[in-house]
């Protein structure tokens, strides 16, 4: 066990994953635990593309608790850093007085280091909040002994990280309770259910997003009768048609409700006042091509679903991914970097037949999208065994690469 300054050093390392919302969270009921206005469904994509990885150490020599992001310090006294690691530090506490906890399980007294690291853009509307706090909560735990229903914890951190606490396909019950005890997330099916589902996010911009989602919703719950009849009387039938989709497999279902469900919480961003633009003109040639691309096969091949930012992600099944991605290529054509358009699981090239193209009929826009990640469904959060992986050196500082 590596020691500094003589005092023992504990350091675990995990990984959590993004997750892309088909049914939408937008609006919260409290504002400090986190508890949303209607239920949410997404599916969790794969680490191996998109990921969090995150290293906390603990020693009774660290003089206060220290977070780095992305190579750089940040202010850990932010209040949803504090919730969760209060929130942790408290079920650790009770499963020592339990009796359940390893004695040695560390951290309580001590304080802690934390380093995080992406390996995509942060905050380009790519959930990165989602994976980093599902991560930070799924770390701490593992650090301080603590086991079972986390989820309640992460969404403390940010709504949509509840949800990246389980692999596949997972529900966010929005719950009742005023103590936030039933706002949970459950899987629904895991990652292995729909081995032929594909997911292809098309990068279209990773600069910052102008209007965060916190304080878009909170802005969205203030001011539009939209969301509110969306939360009443439309999510909760769309849930449960939305379950019933994924455990058929049916991809004519599941695509049909994500695409309108997409949409209908862009619809609340312009009711909302002043309204909010997510989308671009990018996001919007891309939701008129995968409608031209449906209706020439007469048949739902591809989804779309935007979250607060103008990236798409599309959802659609193996058979169809080639001929999509060629598309995608030949009407936003990459300007030189040709070779780095497509990232994640291999793509092979086609030809696409004139007929689809010209039913396309649109101007190829050069340069609208940055790059696609090709990616699929994963699994959740998990420990990296590899001491060599470790973000933090043995004296508790970020290593050079993080
Ligand atoms: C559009 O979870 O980022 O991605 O709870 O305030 O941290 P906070 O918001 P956040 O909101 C995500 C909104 C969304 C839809 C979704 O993921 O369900």
């Amino acid at each position: 066990m590596p020691e500094v300054s003589g005092k023992k050093l504990t350091m675990v390392t995990c990984s959590a994953p993004v997750n892309i919302a088909v049914i939408k969270y937008w609006g919260k009921r409290d504002e400090e635990l986190i508890l949303p206005i209607n239920s949410s469904l997404s599916v969790t994509l794969h680490q191996d593309q998109l990921k969090t990885t995150t290293t906390v150490a603990c020693s009774r020599s660290f003089q206060e608790d220290r977070i780095w992001l992305n190579g750089k310090e940040e202010d850990i006294t932010q209040p949803r850093l504090q919730s969760c690691l209060r929130e942790i530090r408290c079920l650790s506490r009770k499963r020592r007085s339990d009796g359940e906890a390893d004695v040695d399980a560390a951290g309580l007294s001590h304080k802690v280091h934390i380093c995080s690291v992406n390996n995509f853009p942060t905050a380009a509307g790519l959930a990165s909040s989602a994976a980093g706090y599902a991560c930070l909560v799924y770390t701490l735990s593992r650090v301080m002994g603590v086991e079972g229903e986390l989820s309640a914890v992460s969404r403390q951190g940010s709504g949509s990280a509840c949800r990246s606490m389980y692999g596949g396909f997972v529900q966010w019950l929005m719950g009742q309770q005023g103590d936030g005890k039933d706002s949970l997330a459950q899987q629904v099916e895991p990652e292995t259910h729909w081995p032929e589902l594909r997911v292809l996010v098309l990068v279209v911009s990773a600069e910052r997003k102008p209007v965060g989602s916190t304080s878009g919703m909170q802005t969205s719950v203030e001011t539009s009768i939209l969301l509110k009849h969306r939360a009443d009387s439309v999510v909760p039938a769309r849930m449960k048609e939305m379950i019933e989709a994924v455990h058929k497999r049916d991809f004519t279902a599941f695509a049909e409700l994500t695409m309108k469900d997409s949409n209908q919480f862009h619809a609340t961003c312009l009711d909302t006042y002043p309204p909010i633009f997510y989308l671009n003109d990018v996001s919007r040639r891309v939701i008129n091509l995968v409608h031209r691309y449906n209706r020439h096969y007469r048949e739902t091949k591809v989804a779309y679903t935007f979250d607060a930012g103008p990236n798409a992600v599309i959802y659609t099944l193996q058979q169809n991914v080639e001929e999509f991605v060629q598309v995608v290529k030949h009407f936003f054509p990459p300007e030189t970097n040709g070779g780095h358009f497509l990232k994640g699981l291999p793509v092979a090239p086609t030809t696409l037949s004139e007929e689809l193209k010209q039913a396309i009929g649109m101007e190829p826009m050069v340069k609208g999208i940055c790059y696609i990640i090709s990616t699929k469904a994963g699994p959740g959060p998990r420990v990296v065994e590899d001491p060599s992986e470790h973000l933090l050196g043995s004296d508790g500082l970020p290593k050079e690469s993080a």
